[in-house]
């Protein structure tokens, strides 16, 4: 019984594919926690409720503290790592995600947007369940509510809905700032770590209140409404989609050149867009929680869209 592999090449091994893990993640972990802090704020009662009721014990009642869990289950579950994001025909600005991504197309063509009507179906059971609702129905509704909140925050991420070729940027290498990048990643994470760094003293609860901040009373105010409009929890991530691609465009690969520099300019001009994406994908994740579990016999639990307690 020889040894096939050091100590120290095996810890390397481990170190790669950590590597390899974190190199796959949608928004960096500081987005997804941002998204899930921001829905958090704004869960009824109901809702508040379930979401307790579901997380593992760990999480100690903070959905945020697992809004990455489902980048750690790419290995573990091989069919989810296709879910986090969606490719494009390249340069169709305003693809039409209702044609590719129907509940039932997905199956073959997995998908972000199907990812989210697969595990929002999943928990529309839940309110069907009784004493211990997890155990009632053949889905790990735990699973699907950290999948959905997770995945909620990818279809907002704009190059997770970008062009086929490059897979959504990440082929597109270049330097941001003093070092080595490419545009997914930029997006992913780089513009949040120096919009932290820059105005947040590195800390992400403070990122996440200035953006709660600009929807409750400020810049995006007036948007809130809009972002809220959907009739139907298993179409509305296509329109998401839409945003997203049609962001990639105008925002994400507008001017960007394999190998180029980006610094300030790129920056200051993509940070509110990254900023407003995060709070969509946050106010968007409250929403459906908010739909999926108000007990419709509890008036105030039902309102969709509960005030901040
Ligand atoms: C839906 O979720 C289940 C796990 O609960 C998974 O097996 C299936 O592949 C998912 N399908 C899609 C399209 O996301
Ligand atoms: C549901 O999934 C969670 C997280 O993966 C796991 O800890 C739990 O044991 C699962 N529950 C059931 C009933 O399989
Ligand atoms: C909030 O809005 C102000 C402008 O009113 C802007 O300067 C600031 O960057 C915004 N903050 C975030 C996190 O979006």
């Amino acid at each position: 019984m020889g040894m096939s592999s050091s100590p120290l090449l095996r810890i390397w091994k481990a170190l790669l594919l950590l590597q390899f893990v974190t190199g796959a993640l949608g928004w960096g972990k500081e987005g997804h926690y941002a998204v899930c802090k921001i829905a958090e704020a704004y869960l009824n009662e109901d809702a508040t409720a379930a979401v307790k009721e579901l997380l593992p014990e760990y999480a100690d009642g903070d959905l945020a503290s697992l809004c990455s869990w489902a980048d750690t289950m790419n290995f573990r579950y091989h069919w989810s790592s296709a879910l986090h994001y969606v490719d494009t025909p390249d340069f169709f600005c305003n693809y039409d995600f209702a044609r590719i991504c129907t509940l039932g197309d997905c199956v073959k063509d997995r998908c972000v947007a199907g990812a989210i009507q697969n595990f929002t179906s999943q928990l529309s059971h839940y309110k069907e369940g009784s004493t211990d609702r997890r155990c009632k129905h053949s889905d790990n509704l735990t699973e699907a509510l950290l999948f959905l909140s997770h995945f909620m925050g990818d279809i907002h991420q704009p190059l997770h809905v970008g062009f086929t070729s490059d897979e959504g940027g990440n082929t597109i290498d270049l330097r941001w700032f003093r070092h080595k990048s490419n545009l997914h990643h930029v997006w992913d994470r780089e513009i949040i770590l120096q919009a932290l760094k820059d105005y947040y003293d590195k800390d992400v609860d403070l990122l996440q209140q200035a953006i709660e901040g600009n929807f409750t009373d400020g810049l995006w105010h007036d948007d809130l409404l809009s972002w809220r409009d959907c009739d139907d929890l298993l179409e509305c991530p296509n329109k998401y989609a839409v945003e997203s691609i049609t962001i990639a465009c105008k925002w994400g690969y507008k001017g960007v050149k394999e190998g180029q520099t980006l610094s300030d300019e790129y920056f200051e001009s993509r940070m509110p867009i990254v900023m407003r994406r995060i709070a969509q994908g946050g106010v968007r994740l409250a929403m459906y929680l908010n739909a999926l579990f108000a007990d419709p016999d509890n008036e105030q639990a039902a309102a969709i869209f509960a005030s901040p307690t």
